[in-house]
């Protein structure tokens, strides 16, 4: 995949929440494709971060696609705030969904677009029967929970095998990967097959700005 067709999703965990409208509209005005959204409850992963309510105040402010990680054990019983916060997109953890067919189906009914994301060491093979009904396939290149993480080289065969099965089955999902990315991971994740890049730590901490990293 090459890198200058790559979509760009900063993460605004990263961001400086005290600025936070003002940092999006510069990720914005830099070239964004959309902006994501990271949820975390404290039980699916060991961090709790934002709710609906900033999806709620960025959607006021932005007009970009807003995408909402759901790092939480139970996404079916907070999807419809997220709905209403009108959140564009949902990615839903494949290790906290037990009946993801129903999940997938119903962000689909409502119109949203459905991803799929999967921890390091989840096999791509789980993925096989869901791929059709998904938007994108978020492979966690990091344990879910923090940024500025490292990227686990070790997670580009399993990048490089959703690609390939997607190929396969003619599918047009999109493959994200997110955490860890810079300029070096990047690069190497688009090679493997990865076409949407989400990145908070590289373009929200970087002290020369937010455009410098996405320029
Ligand atoms: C981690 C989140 C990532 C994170 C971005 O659980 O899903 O989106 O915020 O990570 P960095 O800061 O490494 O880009
Ligand atoms: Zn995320």
């Amino acid at each position: 995949m090459q890198k200058e067709l790559v979509k760009i999703a900063p993460a605004i965990l990263a961001a400086d929440f005290a600025r936070l409208g003002e940092q999006v509209a510069e990720a914005e005005k830099a070239g964004a494709d959309r902006i994501h959204v990271d949820v975390m409850d404290g039980r699916f992963v060991p961090n709790l971060s934002i709710g609906a309510p900033i999806v709620q105040s960025q959607r006021r402010v932005s007009r970009f696609p807003l995408e909402t990680h759901l790092m939480i054990s139970d996404s079916d019983s907070f999807f419809d705030e997220f709905v209403a916060a009108r959140s564009d997109s949902f990615i839903v953890q494949w290790e906290s969904n037990n009946n993801l067919h129903r999940t997938v189906h119903r962000i689909k009914e409502v119109g949203k677009r459905a991803g799929l994301a999967s921890n390091p060491t989840t096999p791509a093979a789980v993925l096989e029967e869901i791929l059709p009904d998904l938007d994108l396939a978020l492979v966690m290149p990091v344990n879910p929970g923090f940024g500025h993480q490292l990227f686990i080289h070790s997670v580009l065969p399993k990048i490089h095998r959703v690609r390939q099965i997607i190929e396969r089955m003619k599918l047009s999902c999109e493959v994200e990967v997110d955490g860890g990315i810079d300029e070096q991971t990047g690069t190497t994740a688009a090679e493997a097959g990865a076409d949407v890049f989400i990145a908070g730590s590289s373009i929200f901490g970087n002290k020369a700005g937010v455009a410098s990293t996405m320029g």
